[in-house]
């Protein structure tokens, strides 16, 4: 059985993931960290071992590695697209400072290695309608910067030292346990916890803003199908473009109020999220995905609409 380290389990992703890894792997095979230890929900406080953990200090991880006898990593460690490009040091430090400790603990101590890229990595002058796997990557965030060196690292020190470093691009991801820290994309999840608790919504971005998304279920099983993937199949490593679906805000709305026909929403938008949207993909091509490790995402606007009001809906008790 795998024996897991989750880095940033405190986060939109680490939240749900550590928990379908534990259903996985086994409680006691899957450590829960974060440089917020309180972040992690109570239920990952109390199903298997958590400890406080800042990637950016590579003997920190070095000790949990070595005490739970760790042969996996999920570094979830960033600063999301918006809050770093506000502080940009921070971004690269925390996103840079993160991977590069993981890599060379994953080199010395022959640990696999999952490390998120992003629809981020692309920028204005990538092909964005049907953007490619293998295409021009010149973001002009540091989140795209460090996603772009993130992928080269992995593939790096796999064709170099052997590490097995996987990625994929996610796009952007919609859920209702954890909310998201920061990004371009949260306005799809934050829509849905405004039409729940009856409030009005100020969209941030305008109307046509295409963007791919993904529900967290999708997301989940993606990370662990393409980590259990047969690495002779794989052609490529880091990252796989992947992605469920994409709409406007304009469609996102229309969908929310089908079940919610009283829910207004207006738009007021942010220069900064504005910006980094218009230079991401209006949809990927992630066929190399399905043809490689068989990724398949299972929801669409619909479906995933319909869960997270219902989700949410309980979580508030309306
Ligand atoms: P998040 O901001 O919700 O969570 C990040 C977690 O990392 C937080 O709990 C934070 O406390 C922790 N953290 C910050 N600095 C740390 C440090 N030095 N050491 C240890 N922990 C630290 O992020 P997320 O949305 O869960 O994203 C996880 C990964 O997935 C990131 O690489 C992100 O770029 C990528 N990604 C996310 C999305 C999305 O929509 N959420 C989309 C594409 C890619
Ligand atoms: N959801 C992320 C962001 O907007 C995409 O990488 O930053």
């Amino acid at each position: 059985m795998k024996r897991i380290l989750v880095l940033g389990s405190g986060g939109q992703i680490g939240s749900e993931l550590t928990m379908r890894l534990r259903e996985v792997y086994g409680d006691g095979n899957v450590v829960a960290t974060d440089i917020n230890p309180e972040r992690l929900t109570k239920e990952i406080q109390q199903t298997g071992p958590t400890a406080a953990c800042d990637a950016t200090k590579a003997e920190e991880i070095a000790a949990i590695v070595d005490k739970y006898k760790i042969d996996s990593i999920y570094n979830l460690v960033a600063i999301l697209s918006a809050t770093a490009e506000k502080n940009p040091m921070l971004g690269w430090n925390v996103g840079m400072g993160a991977l590069l400790n993981c890599l060379e603990i994953s080199r010395e101590k022959k640990c696999a290695l999952f490390t998120p890229s992003s629809i981020g990595a692309f920028g204005d002058t990538t092909p964005l309608n049907g953007t490619p796997q293998d295409t021009i990557q010149r973001p002009k965030t540091i989140y795209g910067v460090t996603k772009v060196t993130g992928e080269l690292l992995g593939d790096y020190y796999y064709e170099r030292f052997g590490v097995d470093a996987r990625s994929v691009r996610f796009p952007g991801l919609i859920s209702n346990v954890t909310p998201p820290g920061g990004g371009t994309t949260d306005y799809a999840v934050d829509i849905y916890y405004a039409a729940v608790k009856g409030e009005d919504f100020v969209c941030p971005l305008k109307p046509g803003t295409m963007l791919d998304m993904m529900y967290m279920p999708d997301a989940l099983d993606a990370a662990i199908n393409l980590m259990e993937a047969d690495p002779s199949k794989l052609v490529h490593r880091n990252s796989f473009n992947i992605t469920a679906m994409h709409f406007d805000p304009e469609e996102i709305y229309a969908e929310v109020r089908k079940h919610k026909p009283d829910f207004k929403m207006t738009y007021e938008f942010d220069a900064i999220r504005q910006k980094i949207a218009d230079s991401w993909p209006n949809w990927m091509d992630d066929s190399c995905a399905r043809e490689e490790w068989g990724f398949a995402p299972k929801y669409n606007l619909q479906t995933m609409t319909v869960d997270m009001l219902d989700k949410l809906s309980k979580k508030f008790g309306k």
